[in-house]
Order: C-alpha cells, then sequence, then structure tokens
C-alpha cells in the first residue's frame, strides 16, 4: 500500500486504494474468514465512491481467491488468508492503528536532544507552579474529587474568551471554546469529527509529523499543499479546493513547524476567503504564536473568519507547562456540539487540577515576564545554532520564532545513515521525510535549538557536523 496516503492526483487508481482499505482491514484481523463483507452499495457509500468501483475491487480480490462469492448473498472473506492474531508486525486492533513517527525517535534517549520542539524544562515556571499548588487546593478544596465539564472549566474558558476578544479580536464568548488536551489530542478530535475514510485533506509539505500520522489513521486521502517563506501558492490552493473538495486544511501557519515560516496577513484574508467559498475546513494550529523573536506575526486566521470554516486550535503547552497539557479549541456553535461529542468519547474532559493550575498562572503578571525572558533565550539558543552550522554549506532560513530550524542537507548524504550515526553517539534530530505527506524531503532535516542548554547545543552541533562530513 502506498505508504504516503491515498491521493487522488498522485496515488494509485482509486479502485485499487478501495482494494487496499478491504484487504488491510482483512490482514488486521477486522473482518476473518467466512465474516460477510460490506455490500458494494454500503461500501461504496461508506468510501463515497462509485458502485464500479467497489465491484472492481472486490472482483480482483475475488481473483486472487482472498474473498468468494456466495450467490446472492455477497462477498465473504476466503478461509487461511488473515494474518496470524500473534504476528508481531500485526498486534490485534480493532481498528486501523498508524505508527506514529515522531514518537519513535523521541523513544531513544539522547543527550543532545535536537528533536523535541519543546523548551527546556529549566527555563519553565517550574518553581511557580510547585508553591501554587497548596493555593489550588485551598481554592478549590474539591478540585480532584470530581470531573471537570466535557467542554472544560468555566471559568478558565471565560478567561481564554477575554484574552482572544482583547489580544486578538477573535470576539469570542466561552461557549465558543473547548479545553483538550493538548493541542495533539485536538487535532486527532477534529479528524475524527470531519474526516471519513477516502475524505481528501489538504497538509502542509513539510508539516507536523504528528498530524500526517492522524489523518493517515482516520483514512484520509492526503494532498500536500508546498510552503514557502511567502506563504502558499494560492493558485494551487484554489484548485486543490475545486478539483479535490477537501475536508479541511490543517496548517500551521505562525512560526511553522517545522519551517519557521509566517504566512503574511494578506494570504490569510485570502485563505478564509477560499475557505469560504469551496466549504473547506481550515484547521489552524497555532502554538508557537507567543515565540517570537522580533515583531509579533500577523493575527491568526480565525480572525478573518466570518462563516465559521475556520476552527482555531491554541495550545499553551509549549511555553507554559506541556505536563499540564492545556489547549483550546475555538469553533462555531455547529460545530461545537460535534466537538463536545468527541471529546466526550475520549475521555469526558481534560483534569480539572490542570486547568484550574494553567488559569492561575494564566492569570497572573508572572506569565508576560516569563514570555519575554524565554523569547531572549531561545534567540541565544537559535544564534548559537546558526552560528555553528554557519561553518557548513548546509541552507535555511533563519526563522524570526518558534522553536526550530528546517535545515537542507548535501544530497549526498544518507539520512539514514547520519540519524543512525548520531543516535549512536546519543544525537537525535528529526528526519525531514516525517514532515513530509510524500516523504520526499530526504536531504532535510528538523533541528530543534528549544531544548538543551547553550553549551550542550554547541557541542552537540559540532559532533553533528562532524559526523554528517565524514559521510559526505
Ligand atoms: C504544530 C504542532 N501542533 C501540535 C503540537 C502538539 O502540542 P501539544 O503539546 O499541545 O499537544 C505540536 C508539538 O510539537 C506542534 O508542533
Amino acid at each position: 500500500m502506498d505508504p504516503t496516503g491515498l491521493s487522488r492526483s498522485h496515488g494509485k487508481p482509486l479502485f485499487k486504494q478501495v482494494y487496499d482499505y478491504i484487504w488491510n482491514r482483512i490482514q488486521r484481523a477486522e473482518w476473518t474468514e467466512h465474516d460477510k463483507l460490506p455490500s458494494v452499495r454500503v461500501l461504496a457509500e461508506e468510501l463515497n465512491v462509485n458502485r464500479l468501483t467497489v465491484f472492481k475491487a472486490y472482483q480482483q480480490l475475488k481473483d486472487e481467491k482472498k474473498i468468494y462469492v456466495k450467490d446472492k448473498s455477497g462477498y465473504y472473506v476466503h478461509p487461511g488468508i488473515s494474518m496470524p492474531f500473534d504476528d508481531l508486525d500485526y498486534p490485534i486492533v480493532s481498528s486501523y492503528v498508524q505508527k506514529s513517527h515522531l514518537s519513535e525517535i523521541h523513544r531513544v534517549p539522547a543527550a543532545y536532544q535536537f528533536s523535541y520542539a519543546l523548551i527546556d524544562p529549566y527555563l519553565m515556571p517550574n518553581r511557580y507552579f510547585s508553591e501554587y499548588v497548596k493555593e489550588i487546593f485551598d481554592l478549590y478544596p474539591t478540585v480532584l474529587s470530581t470531573y471537570s465539564t466535557i467542554q472544560g472549566d468555566e471559568e478558565l474558558r471565560e478567561s481564554l474568551a477575554l484574552f482572544f476578544t482583547n489580544k486578538h479580536r477573535l470576539h469570542l464568548s466561552q461557549d465558543d471554546i473547548l479545553i483538550t488536551s493538548g493541542s495533539q489530542q485536538a487535532i486527532d478530535l477534529l479528524a475524527r469529527m470531519l474526516v471519513q475514510p477516502m475524505d481528501t485533506v489538504l497538509l502542509e509539505r513539510p508539516t507536523y509529523s504528528a498530524a500526517i500520522d492522524i489523518f493517515r489513521q482516520q483514512g484520509a486521502q492526503i494532498i500536500p499543499v508546498d510552503i514557502h517563506p511567502y506563504g502558499y501558492d494560492l493558485e494551487q490552493v484554489e484548485l486543490y479546493m475545486k478539483q479535490y473538495k477537501p475536508r479541511l486544511f490543517y496548517l500551521n501557519p505562525t512560526f511553522h513547524n517545522p519551517t519557521g515560516y509566517v504566512v503574511p496577513t494578506e494570504q490569510r484574508k485570502q485563505l478564509v476567503e477560499l475557505a469560504e467559498r469551496y466549504h473547506c475546513f481550515l484547521v489552524e494550529d497555532d502554538p508557537f504564536r507567543e515565540i517570537y523573536f522580533d515583531q509579533k506575526p500577523p493575527p491568526p486566521l480565525f480572525a478573518y473568519s466570518t462563516e465559521g470554516y475556520v476552527v482555531y486550535i491554541r495550545s499553551f503547552s509549549k511555553y507554559v507547562a506541556p505536563g499540564l497539557r492545556i489547549a483550546a479549541v475555538c469553533c462555531r456553535p455547529s460545530l461545537m456540539k460535534h466537538l463536545f461529542t468527541v471529546k466526550s468519547l475520549a475521555d469526558n474532559g481534560t483534569p480539572l487540577l490542570n486547568q484550574k493550575m494553567f488559569l492561575h498562572y494564566f492569570k497572573s503578571k508572572r506569565l508576560q515576564q516569563h514570555i519575554m525572558k524565554l523569547q531572549t533565550a531561545l534567540n541565544i539558543r537559535k544564534s548559537i545554532m546558526e552560528k555553528e552550522l554557519s561553518r557548513t554549506n548546509w541552507t535555511w532560513d533563519s526563522p524570526t520564532g518558534g522553536l526550530n530550524l528546517w535545515v537542507q542537507l548535501p544530497d549526498s548524504i544518507a539520512m539514514d545513515m547520519l540519524l543512525a550515526k548520531s543516535l549512536e553517539q546519543s544525537i537525535s534530530f528529526v528526519p525531514g521525510t516525517i514532515c513530509d505527506p510524500s516523504k520526499e524531503a530526504t536531504s532535510w532535516i528538523r533541528l530543534s535549538y528549544s531544548y538543551i542548554n547553550e553549551q550542550k547545543l554547541s557541542t552537540g552541533m559540532k559532533m553533528l557536523i562532524d559526523l554528517a562530513e565524514q559521510l559526505l
């Protein structure tokens, strides 16, 4: 099966994609021997394809003796072809489980950690939180003895609505906000809510790698949209919206992960117009907004939305407390009622203690001081990384915010080899291919400058550059 996902533009014929879909489910033992398969009509409706397409896929499976037909009764799984339950490559799962590429890299411990797009824990307000825990229990004695509401703590949503309205002119009420356990959960919930198998989804190329995995898990056909220092080619975006009628475009337009690019204001307005014209949701992921080194970034796309096609995800993981897992999803009531349902199915609400801890820091004056200190510290780390890189012929666009450099190495360096050799020396980075829905960014890597201190950063970069030079 095409590992880049299913695409009407670059992929296999549609009937072959339906074939893969059925065959994958059989291999994962979701349908086992002699099970009746969905009728041609039902599957065609489910996958939003023509009945003939499904028929053709079933015919091929039949010819290959993977399924059989009983007259007038339908198609059945042939005996002896499902994978054995204890086959390690095919764990017992009741639904399609997509590999999580980023977490596999993070699983390997590394002293020179350039793969975490996370801020150094020693730069975070640890002492403040530890002093504050007792106060939270005094203020809310039953905070651990109750659930949060599914939509999230009312006091927190009220504060966030005020903040978004005053700071970004988003004009929101607390009812338009739902609290999730990080933006990762928000992306997952929105994928479940908006995307059915075979729906088309636009993703930036490159993009946040976990988002690719999430939309693939949902069975989406992914169409990549290149992101450049100046933003997107909007003519291409319009063409894709017209041609493929995507359900959504997931984007990270402000200090984009992994490139650090910022989509300019004018494009933001035009994108919202396109989304409204072609009824395509824009899922705007905005976790790095406060991490800027120069000037404030342009307003979120959500600020230009009038018809409700923009869903705004704002995580506070990156600069307040990743451990609290607090993010907000902002959308209009017609979507909120469905989001509410998927959130309740996922976990019935984000832990109340985490929300209250976050709220009191969020409302305090310390937050602004903390952000200013972070901006300075991260800018210094970025400069150190760039200084080390300046002795190579590698190329990158210096970002004005965010946590990463997106760096192109000479084509002749085998990236798998560089990663393996680096991990041996306790250095980790993110290979570009896992940020690319079509896996073509073979000469690119993402280097995060935010996680390790200045001295380690400099040593680790020297080691990485030396290793790469040995592979030339
Ligand atoms: C663009 C983007 N979205 C979402 C996330 C996940 O963040 P959270 O900790 O809020 O789940 C990350 C984390 O790196 C990210 O870079």
